[in-house]
């Protein structure tokens, strides 16, 4: 299965699929090319690092152009799934229609809680600790036409801990949910055992 991995940032997920496919935990996937939405993302320097094409395609110097020009791309690329880790914008809608069901998008927290526009990167983790919920995650989900609201395909939980930061916090899901529930999804759509059903994901034996 050929991917793209669309980046923003620090690119921990991004080098946590590299990881993954090199030791052979994640099977029969190849990162076709990584997309980043600007060219200061770390996340382009792990490409390079493993080797893995990378572009950058921005909305802020595209303007109109950006949904085109991400679809022209990803059809050239020929890719099964787009893969949104820490992606911190948003597709254009010919691009999530054109892939529909094909896009997942990992989001710091359990959706739906702490979700929706402008609930990315640090924010979710900031509006956690003020509303005092005892438990947060990461969810795993497929892209629709609204901010995480597609189909849930995995979550995991951790506790929020009594003197958590909004950077301790983010950390531990980074590592102890992201890290673990992305791979596993990619891993579990390249076996063919994801099927969307009625808007809702099942996960076939
Ligand atoms: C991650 O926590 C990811 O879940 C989040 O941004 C961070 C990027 O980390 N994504 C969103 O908030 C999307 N709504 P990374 O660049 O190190 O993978």
């Amino acid at each position: 299965m050929k991917i793209a991995v669309f980046v923003s940032g620090g690119g921990t997920n991004l080098q946590a699929i590299i990881d993954k496919i090199e030791s052979g935990e994640i099977r029969n996937v190849e990162i076709s090319e990584v997309i980043a939405s600007n060219d200061k993302a770390f996340a382009i320097e792990r490409a390079k690092k493993a080797g893995i094409p990378s572009k950058v395609i921005s909305k802020k110097a595209l303007g109109d152009e950006y949904d085109d020009a991400t679809l022209t791309e990803l059809n050239s690329l020929g890719v099964d799934l787009v893969v949104l880790a820490g992606f911190l914008s948003m597709l254009g809608q010919k691009t999530v229609k054109a892939y529909a069901n094909r896009i997942i998008n990992i989001h710091p927290a359990l959706i739906p809680s702490f979700c929706g526009q402008g609930m990315y990167g640090i924010r979710p983790h900031e509006a956690v600790l003020a509303k005092g919920v005892k438990v947060s995650g990461a969810t795993v989900h497929f892209v629709n036409e609204h901010y995480d609201e597609g189909p849930i395909i995995l979550q995991k939980a951790v506790d929020v801990l009594p003197d958590d930061t909004p950077e301790s916090l983010q950390k531990r899901i980074m590592v102890e949910c992201e890290q673990v529930i992305l791979p596993k999804a990619i891993q579990l759509i390249a076996d063919g055992k994801i099927e969307v059903v009625n808007n809702l994901v099942r996960v076939k034996p």
